[in-house]
């Protein structure tokens, strides 16, 4: 019988409603699955065949010691997905990479904390016209994240406070034209398990003024069932082999990810020219929404048991 942990957070110990139901799946294959809290010192994480990441939402403000608590797994027991993943998917620097592998992002401008900025020098930076987005590059479930008017004083002014927030704790900040389409076409999760294209949601907008601050680890979204084009998968799987090709290269030529990755979530919108760009490649931490697609959470439940006796 395979024991296998599904890391959580604190602040949700007994997992994600969606998770609840991927440790139910897990029992009903015979596995041992439990929600395990990442960073209670008390686990023994060696006691597991596998150990999936799902609901470790609040690490974006301490990102270090959640890598530093992935490479202590990655030790004693096997991560899903691998160290090396989390290591580079945990900060979303990583979308330059896929965008030099030829996958089309957001366009962003990248705000440093190691320079010092001043508030005429934030104001340069930001778009002249049109909503924009201010947020954290080390981020999970919407925290730390605005939606500011170019043409308004007084929100640009939020937008420069909210700017030197996240640069004064330290964190890269990065400043996004707002994408129109999330509000009417909305934003496409297209979701991979093992390696396969599995099942698609929609996610309406999330943002609707400047940040203010938001209780708990993460925002509620509106998700709903997605039947999506050929073409916007065939993006969405570009992007993921972007990804395993970014391993593949890297360290001599070594593989550092061999398998299939367990999951992914691949959160596409459509820019103004009406193509398909990438708002996020979500390899740590995604919702799955096994709920809303048939047979996605059987899919993944039998990936998770294979994995964890292979
Ligand atoms: N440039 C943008 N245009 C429109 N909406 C955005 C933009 N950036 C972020 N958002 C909204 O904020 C949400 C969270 O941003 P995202 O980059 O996915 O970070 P995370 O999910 O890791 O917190 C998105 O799902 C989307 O609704
Ligand atoms: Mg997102």
């Amino acid at each position: 019988m395979s024991r296998i942990a599904l890391a959580t957070c604190a602040a949700l110990p007994d997992l994600h409603a969606d998770d609840a139901l991927v440790r139910d799946a897990l029992a009903a294959r015979g596995a041992e699955a439990e929600a395990v809290v990442w960073d209670d010192p008390t686990v023994d994480w060696a006691s597991y065949d596998l150990v999936v990441i799902r609901s470790t939402w609040d690490y974006a403000q301490r990102r270090a010691e959640f890598v530093e608590w992935a490479r202590l797994v990655d030790r004693v027991s096997r991560l899903a997905n691998p160290l090396p993943v989390v290591e580079w998917s945990t900060d979303k620097h990583y979308l330059r990479d896929l965008e030099s592998a030829g996958v089309r992002i957001v366009p962003t401008q990248w705000l440093e904390p190691s320079r010092v900025f001043t508030s005429r020098a934030l104001h340069t930076r930001f778009p002249a016209s049109g909503d924009f987005v201010i947020k954290p590059a080390v981020s999970a479930g919407s925290i730390d994240t605005g939606r500011y008017t170019a043409i308004d004083a007084g929100s640009r002014g939020l937008a420069i406070s909210h700017a030197k927030r996240l640069l004064g704790a330290g964190r890269t900040v990065m400043v996004q034209r707002y994408v129109g389409s999330v509000d009417t076409a909305g934003e496409r999760a297209h979701v991979f398990i093992a390696g396969e294209y599995s099942h698609s949601v929609l996610k309406g907008a999330m943002l609707d003024g400047p940040d203010v601050g938001v209780e708990g680890v993460y925002r509620e979204e509106r998700m709903s069932p997605l039947v999506p084009s050929d073409g916007e998968v065939e993006f969405a799987a570009q992007a993921v082999r972007a990804a395993r090709r970014y391993f593949g290269t890297s360290a001599d030529g070594v593989d550092l990810v061999p398998e299939p990755l367990l999951y992914a979530r691949v959160d596409v919108v459509t820019d103004d020219d009406g193509e398909p760009v990438l708002m996020e490649l979500e390899l740590v931490e995604p919702s799955l929404f096994t709920d809303l697609a048939p047979g996605a959470l059987e899919r993944f439940a039998d990936a998770v048991v294979a994995r964890a006796e292979a």
